[in-house]
């Protein structure tokens, strides 16, 4: 039994959908002068890659709930830059008990060894290109907003999809909430070791989809594995959306992206003032769902 959100490996249906349900409840009670006003402790959040969405909306979630959140987002002005390992940084902060951990770093910290030694829960708040539970969360809570039950339900994943952890979340996340993956990409950004539908065309995978995920191309991951070396020609052209394929998306499908976006790479602004896109409610609703995250961990329930 473990409090802390690493990944889903351990997660249940019961757990998820519960976690829905405080997360749209914390949705529909908000109001902006409504805060936990006792304050119950404070956590560490630890940013050793960069963020906004994420760290801002941890933040705002722990002041909603009454903990003080401390942010270490920088190597300078910290020990990291006088060579102190981000395993001795986190054991040290530790012992100054906080109520939990929100870390994001990248594939070369043991983060699941550091979480089996510690004693404080950890939310991984973006491990590498590994894992991004509280992005596929929010991700799923936006499609169960607006469709209910996620069982049978479609959805593409266009783009990056070897460099995306939120994609790794959403396989895991996926087998639980019994949503259908597919992916668009090309061969230069997917595995061939996985075991989903896979579309070449574009235009034929958003004809199956109900929801579509746009994926960031990561260039800055890109080096790692050598696919810079075959930077994909035409990318916008072949993968990118743009109100034309958007067209082809159902009236009742969604449109999504977790962030940040390279504009006119994956995705052109203007798809964005279609109905159908929820990028913006996503950020909305991340804050919603990290808050019900830490309410659940406060309480000392799994997820
Ligand atoms: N989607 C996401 O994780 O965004 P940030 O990198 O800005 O946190």
């Amino acid at each position: 039994m473990s409090y802390s959100l690493i990944d889903f490996a351990k997660t249940s249906k019961k757990s998820l959908l519960s976690l829905f349900e405080q997360s749209l409840s914390n949705k529909r009670n908000f109001t902006q002068s409504k805060f936990v006003s006792k304050m119950v402790g404070t956590a560490g959040l630890l940013f050793f890659e960069p963020s906004t969405r994420t760290r801002f909306s941890f933040q705002t979630a722990c002041a909603r709930q009454g903990v003080h959140p401390l942010v270490l987002d920088s190597y300078e002005g910290t020990s990291l830059e006088k060579g102190e390992s981000i395993e001795d940084t986190i054991l040290n902060l530790a012992a100054m008990k906080p109520l939990f951990f929100v870390i994001r770093c990248s594939d070369t910290v043991s983060l699941a060894e550091i979480v089996g030694t510690l004693k404080v829960p950890v939310i991984n708040a973006g491990w590498g290109v590994k894992a991004h539970p509280t992005q596929a969360l929010l991700d799923a809570v936006t499609l169960v907003e607006n469709w209910g039950d996620l069982s049978g339900k479609k959805v593409l994943f266009v783009g990056d999809v070897l460099h995306s952890r939120v994609f790794g979340s959403h396989l895991e996340l996926a087998k639980i909430l019994g949503y259908e993956i597919a992916v668009c990409a090309p061969s230069e950004y997917r595995s061939n070791e996985l075991s989903c539908t896979y579309f070449d065309d574009l235009d034929t995978a958003m004809d199956w989809a109900e929801a579509v995920i746009v994926l960031r191309v990561q260039n800055e991951r890109h080096h790692q594995s050598g696919a810079d070396q075959n930077r994909v020609n035409n990318y916008a052209e072949k993968y990118g959306m743009n109100t034309l394929r958007l067209k082809r998306l159902k009236q009742s499908g969604l449109l999504l992206h977790p962030g940040p976006i390279n504009y006119g790479v994956e995705l052109e602004k203007e798809v964005l003032k279609d109905s159908r896109s929820v990028v913006l409610q996503l950020v909305e609703n991340g804050v919603f769902i990290r808050e019900a995250i830490i309410q659940k961990i406060l309480s000392g329930e799994t997820i």
